[in-house]
Parts: structure tokens; C-alpha cells; sequence
């Protein structure tokens, strides 16, 4: 196991569209492995494996209070959406310290592979739809700040670049 460092916006490789998964080998199984590791260091509740620079259609998810219910979602298609939306405050391990509004289904259904390379169907709701939402994007390429303003993004955009020249310079 190891830990992964994450992209962060504006990196341009978190605009990669991701490939799909061809097959749940020892490879993937290794990466899911590390990719939740590494979420779970980071308190996250999604990461999705553009963030970790592979450019494939994978993801890992555990909204659960005890950290204790991973949920992991290869080759993921919405199946459903429902038609009511709701606006909620995001956050992405990509974009550190940013939160914003933004607007998504309520519920979702979701057909993908499981960590052993079985098909799946997951229904989700709450605050778990809204993670499925947001790590889809992440495989084509979206990060969650474009669904705001030019003005606002353009803000968070020198906010992160001069945190993280700081940081260099430490
Ligand atoms: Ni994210």
C-alpha cells in the first residue's frame, strides 16, 4: 500500500478524460487499494483516479461517519437521475480549502464494476449521490469549480497557485 500524491487545481492533467477500465487484474486491485489509502489519509470522501494522475475510469467512495464503508465504482454509468436538483457546499481534495455551491440530482442510479470486477447497481442519495456526481466529473475532466463563475474561479485559481508557491518555498 502506499500513499498517492493528489493533483491539485489547476493542474492541467485534472482535464484528462479518462479511459475506460479493460480489466479488474492485480494492477487495479493494487490501485484501488492505494487510492483508498490515500483518500482515507486525506479525510476525504471521494477520490477519483484522474486525481492521482491515471487516467482511467475508477473511483472510491466512503461517505459512512466510521470511515468503514468503502464503495468502489469502476467504469461507473449513470443509469437514473432524478428530476428534482439541490444545491450543496462541495469540496474536493484537488481544490484544498475551497468550498462552493453547486447544483446536482438529488439521486442517482449507478451501473459500474466492483472491486472484484462484478457488475453492480448502486442507488444513492443525499450525500452520496452527490459524491458519485462529483468524482464522475472528475473522469472527463471537470473539476467542480467550473460549475462557477469565470470571476470566482478565477480567484480560487491565484489563491491555490500562491499557496502553493508557498509551500515550495518552505
Ligand atoms: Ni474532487
Amino acid at each position: 500500500m502506499a500513499l498517492l500524491p493528489i493533483l491539485r487545481y489547476p493542474d492541467p492533467r485534472l482535464h484528462t478524460v479518462a479511459k475506460p477500465v479493460s480489466v479488474v487484474d492485480a494492477r487495479i486491485k493494487a490501485l484501488i487499494s492505494d487510492m483508498l489509502e490515500t483518500m482515507y489519509d486525506a479525510n476525504g470522501i471521494g477520490l477519483a483516479a484522474t486525481q492521482i494522475d491515471v487516467h482511467e475510469r475508477l473511483i472510491v467512495i466512503d461517505v459512512s461517519e466510521e470511515r468503514d464503508a468503502p464503495l468502489v465504482l469502476i467504469n461507473p454509468e449513470l443509469v437514473w437521475t432524478s428530476e428534482e436538483k439541490h444545491v450543496n457546499e462541495e469540496g474536493c481534495l484537488s481544490v484544498p480549502g475551497i468550498y462552493d455551491s453547486v447544483e446536482r440530482y438529488n439521486a442517482v442510479h449507478v451501473r459500474a464494476l466492483d472491486g472484484q470486477g462484478q457488475s453492480q447497481m448502486t442507488q444513492a442519495d443525499g450525500l452520496l449521490a452527490v459524491c458519485i456526481q462529483h468524482e464522475m466529473d472528475h473522469l472527463v475532466g471537470k473539476v467542480f469549480v467550473e460549475y462557477l463563475s469565470p470571476l470566482k474561479r478565477n480567484r480560487i485559481k491565484t489563491k491555490l497557485i500562491k499557496s502553493q508557491r508557498e509551500e515550495l518555498r518552505r
